[in-house]
């Protein structure tokens, strides 16, 4: 089976970092966004896998490859600017061709667990609806696509962003699709705010006539759109991961939980207290790591305690207060300041947030 998935977008909602990088590969438990993605698109039987790109089309490229490590060949599509998910699916008509598709959005996360998702997907390829909708119930559905569902799982009516949402069912993020979408997306006009909606497309269908089904999904999903979505999903991830230590660990140090300690990080005189992550070429000393924390390659982590938080490539953290629920980006510095300065010291790039704790 053919899948797209979707890493163009703007991002804006996790800058400063899609400045730099864009959020499909932001690590989580040290992994970009986009291998778990993939990972979980075979896992639904995909084989043939197109990743939409968009400004970032050579740092994804340069991540993902030709998908030899996923068991899938990726082919690689560009749109030419984020008009909207009806709009990259139109752009990726020359790999769709007149196939049936699974379309995933490469920020979101469904850990699928009891292999929910993989079901839904099957019951969608057996029965083939026009288009096949994953809908789980949410406390706030103003954000989303949101789907009125008969009881017989048809979908009478959907809504994006609606202020007064007439259901708590939103949309996830995975679809799956005839080459019916195709005219629909042909007919339908650019919204309020300029994008062609995937959700007007697939009304467009219902007002047609054809099949649109709802399947509820209730495993974990999440986009990673924020900074405490990215996380959410890492604590998610990381509560996945069997203990493997190939770094070295001195005497004094010690592991407890599930640790993940990849080849050529060092721990010394520090304690760790999994789900973590500490990735290669990575030095921890005199420190404590807390649970929900990834620590990417290359980092310096000394003297402080880091828990709930994830630190990107290069970054070093010398700081006695120490960090949680931080994101810390690649080769940035935390350290102390001039002994007796009762000032801190910043360089803060665009739209970074900083939040201190007055004692
Ligand atoms: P969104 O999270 O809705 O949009 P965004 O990525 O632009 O983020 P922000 O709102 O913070 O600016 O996009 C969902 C996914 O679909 C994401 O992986 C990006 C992708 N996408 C495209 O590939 N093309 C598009 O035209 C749009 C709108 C999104």
């Amino acid at each position: 089976m053919k899948a797209l998935v979707l890493t163009g977008g703007s991002g804006v909602r996790l800058r400063p970092f899609t400045y730099s990088t864009p959020k499909q590969l932001m690590p989580l438990a040290n992994k970009p966004v986009l291998d778990h993605v993939i990972a979980h698109v075979r896992a639904l039987g995909a084989t043939e896998v197109c990743l939409l790109t968009g400004d970032w089309a050579d740092a994804i490229t340069e991540a993902m490859g030709d998908g030899s490590r996923f068991d899938v060949t990726l082919t690689y599509l560009r749109q030419d600017r984020p008009l909207g998910l009806a709009h990259a699916v139109q752009s990726a008509r020359p790999f769709l061709g007149d196939d049936d598709f699974l379309m995933y959005l490469g920020d979101n996360i469904l850990t699928d667990d009891s292999g929910e998702a993989a079901e839904i997907v099957g019951d969608f390829r057996q029965h083939r609806p026009a288009a096949g909708l994953v809908v789980q119930h949410v406390a706030d559905p103003r954000a989303y696509g949101v789907a009125e569902v008969d009881t017989d799982g048809s979908v009478r009516r959907l809504v994006e962003k609606p202020s007064r949402p007439r259901t708590d069912l939103a949309v996830v993020g995975l679809y799956y699709f005839t080459a019916a979408i195709h005219r629909a997306t042909d007919a339908i006009k650019p919204s309020a705010r300029g994008e062609l909606e995937i959700t007007d497309a697939v009304q467009w269908l219902i007002d047609q006539g054809e099949q649109v089904s709802a399947r509820r999904y209730s495993g974990f999903w999440k986009d990673v759109g924020r900074a405490d979505d990215v996380l959410h999903c890492n604590r998610r991830l990381l509560g996945e991961l069997r203990t493997d230590v190939r770094g070295e660990i001195d005497p004094a140090s010690e592991l407890r939980g599930q640790v993940v300690i990849e080849a050529g990080a060092r721990v010394v005189r520090s304690r760790i207290e999994g789900p973590a992550i500490i990735g290669p070429g990575t030095l921890i000393e005199d420190s404590r790591i807390g649970p929900g924390t990834s620590i990417g390659r290359d980092c310096v982590v000394r003297g402080t305690h880091v828990s709930d938080s994830v630190v990107l490539q290069g970054a070093h953290i010398h700081t006695s207060r120490g960090l949680r629920g931080s994101l810390v980006g690649r080769f940035a510095t935390v350290g102390p300041g001039e002994q007796g300065d009762p000032d801190h010291h910043f360089v803060i790039g665009d739209h970074a947030q900083i939040e201190m704790t007055v004692v």
